[in-house]
């Protein structure tokens, strides 16, 4: 079926009038010129689409099922034309941003930050772990993505921005906060309380321990970092955390970080999307605000340096 836009612009009106010559006013056009182009989309259609009856005009079957298709097709095409615009401008923008659950703790700094600088965007913000990241990047769902290192093969773009340091925590009464350079092997003896699988932190902290052939102890599974600093502050275990989620903890003194050998293990926060995704231009100025800017907008917490006190 070869119609056009132009076609079904000029139906919709006679269908809507139920009268010719009302539709040629509407749309600047002679009557004939109406009649022409009515007559063409039957030719396409290859049935008729009005039926007269006395002077009066009536759509068909076939018409009163066409003219929906028409409003729809008419109503995405202007939905389109709105969304291209907006596109057109920074000010009017909608960013969808993934982010790991590890990486909110400062996500929603820089966002805070860039829609103080754009105040016209509006945000959508997932929090996700590593593998809930990687299924919407999969799926193209998001402009941005931020989250650890991706895996390779993947047809991804990916920067590092920052620096993801992960630490051992402990309550801050227990005696290895005590002691320096605590062997990797020491923990062996200690209870862990460990993120869920599908975590980036996890990943990490299984390969650093693999490698360094120690087995930890009886892990208690958390499915957040929250629950997880809790779990150790009440004294459960010992915890392993990205140090971006201790800001409060380690400025409340409600958990140490430990001095153990290998520590902390450095990873780093990427920013991402797939590769031949079309960023709007809204995405573009993010990803360039998350990658030059980001350090500017938050500080790593560190623990207080008298803390063994
Ligand atoms: P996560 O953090 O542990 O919240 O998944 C992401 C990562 O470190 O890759």
């Amino acid at each position: 079926m070869n119609v056009t836009l132009r076609q079904l612009r000029v139906f919709e009106s006679v269908a809507r009038h139920l009268s010719f010559t009302r539709a040629s006013e509407e749309l600047f056009l002679t009557q004939p010129a109406v009649s022409m182009q009515i007559k063409q989309l039957e030719g396409q259609v290859g049935l008729p689409l009005f039926e007269q009856l006395g002077k009066r005009i009536y759509l068909t079957e076939a018409g009163r099922e066409l003219v929906g298709f028409a409003r729809r097709i008419m109503r995405e095409l202007r939905e389109a034309q709105l969304v291209m615009e907006e596109l057109q401008g920074l000010n009017r923008g909608r960013l969808g941003v993934a982010v790991a659950t590890t990486a909110n703790y400062f996500a929603t700094h820089l966002l805070a930050a860039f829609s103080r600088r754009n105040p016209g965007v509006s945000f959508s913000l997932d929090v996700t772990n590593r593998e809930g990241l990687l299924r919407l990047l999969m799926e193209n769902e998001r402009d941005v993505v931020i989250m650890g290192q991706p895996p390779e093969g993947q047809e991804l773009v990916a920067d590092a921005f920052m620096a993801n340091p992960l630490v051992v925590i402990a309550n801050p009464d227990h005696p290895l906060t005590r002691e320096h350079d605590i062997p990797p092997e020491r923990l062996q003896n200690e209870l862990f309380v460990v993120r869920e699988r599908g975590s980036g932190t996890r990943v990490a902290m299984e390969r650093f321990f693999a490698r360094q052939g120690v087995q930890l102890q009886s892990e208690m599974e958390m499915s957040s970092n929250e629950a997880l600093k809790q779990a150790v502050q009440a004294g459960l275990g010992l915890g392993l955390v990205s140090q971006h989620t201790l800001a409060m903890e380690l400025s409340l003194g409600c958990l140490a970080i430990l001095d153990v050998v290998g520590f902390p293990i450095q990873r780093q926060w990427y920013v991402v999307h797939r590769a031949g995704k079309r960023l709007s231009p809204v995405a573009a100025e993010f990803r360039r605000f998350v990658l030059e800017e980001a350090e500017d907008h938050w500080q790593l917490p560190q623990q207080p340096t008298d803390s063994s006190a």
